[in-house]
């Protein structure tokens, strides 16, 4: 494909080069990405002469699939359907993704590559209500269905809030920060992100700035977004259906971005005895990379290889 008729990506893709030496990709054989985002790491796959599934849950980016759909076109590419299709659904979902594009759920694919998290779009979009440094409602649905991140906060007890922040906001004031929150809903629903940051930063213990590392809002961010997504939950749907769904020597790559994920991931590659991983340790972005793109600081790259099954099992 030329590079040159590619609309440039808003989001810039993590740890590229080594995805693609993990992934391994191979002129026509077909690869899952779960998560195309902005289609950073799909394109560097086109770009090697792969095929590409593309899955990607929320419908924005939708419009990232069809601008590659047309550069394929402008590149003179014969059937672009057949090098790369595009589903908006679930990576979660991925047996059912590839029947619908005609590929088998067993044994298809030469590589899955699942990038976590959201996007910088996602991030940078207020309105969609992700971040707690921009102003907006709060949304944090990656889908456009069921309940947000205002339904949790306004809606669940005080136990499961404080348990959701503990769990999955790994917050050690996940009690504290819950009740100001109750205390808070009582008086008005809180429906914006600046108003629950404002609650968080009231109640959170300390000093502002005084020894903190982390901002009093991110851990309760982070838990509301994986709830309202079920983040970890599609997390182990999909890492089976992709142990499945790949061919012997195929690859899986999953690029992490808290250690919710990564034990998640380190969990499968350790108990499949079908998945061999290709490194002893998760591999990181350089530092070079993490001064040119923040968002790569807190990657970690974990591969596996498919095993032939043993004889006779
Ligand atoms: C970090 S971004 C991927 C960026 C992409 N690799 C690129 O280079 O542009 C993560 C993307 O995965 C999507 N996503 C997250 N969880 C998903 C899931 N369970 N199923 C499908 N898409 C998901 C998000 O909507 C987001 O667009």
């Amino acid at each position: 494909m030329n590079r040159s008729a590619t609309t440039p990506a808003p989001h810039v893709p993590v740890m590229l080069e080594r995805c693609l030496d993990a992934l391994d990709p191979q002129p026509d054989t077909w690869l899952a990405d779960g998560t195309f985002g902005a289609g950073g790491h799909t394109r560097a796959l086109l770009a090697r002469g792969a095929r590409v599934l593309a899955i990607d849950q929320d419908p924005h980016a939708s419009e990232h699939a069809e601008a590659l759909q047309r550069d394929l076109r402008t590149a003179g590419v014969d059937e672009p359907a057949e090098r790369f299709r595009f589903v908006c659904g679930n990576f979660a979902d991925l047996s059912a993704h590839l029947e619908t594009v005609g590929l088998r759920p067993r044994g298809s694919l030469h590589g899955v590559l699942l990038d976590l998290g959201v996007s910088s779009m996602q991030l940078d979009e207020g309105e969609r209500g992700f971040a707690f440094r921009h102003e907006g409602p709060l949304d944090m649905r990656m889908t456009e269905a069921g309940p947000s991140a205002a339904d949790v906060v306004n809606e669940w007890s005080f136990e499961d809030l404080a348990a959701a922040l503990h769990r999955f906001g790994e917050e050690r004031h996940s009690r504290r920060l819950a009740r100001a929150i109750v205390a808070e809903r009582e008086r008005q629903p809180i429906t914006t992100t600046e108003r629950l940051v404002e609650v968080l930063l009231r109640a959170y213990p300390g000093r502002p700035g005084a020894g903190r590392r982390d901002h009093p809002a991110r851990r309760t961010f982070q838990a509301l977004r994986i709830v309202v997504n079920d983040e970890l939950g599609a997390l182990e749907r999909g890492l089976a259906a992709a142990a499945e769904a790949l061919a012997v020597d195929g690859r899986l790559v999953v690029l992490a971005y808290h250690s919710l994920e990564d034990r998640i991931v380190k969990r499968l590659l350790r108990d499949r005895a079908d998945l061999e991983p290709l490194t002893k340790r998760p591999l990181e972005a350089s530092p070079a990379e993490v001064a040119a793109n923040p968002r790569a600081r807190s990657a970690k790259l974990r591969g596996a290889r498919k095993l032939a099954p043993e004889v006779g099992a």
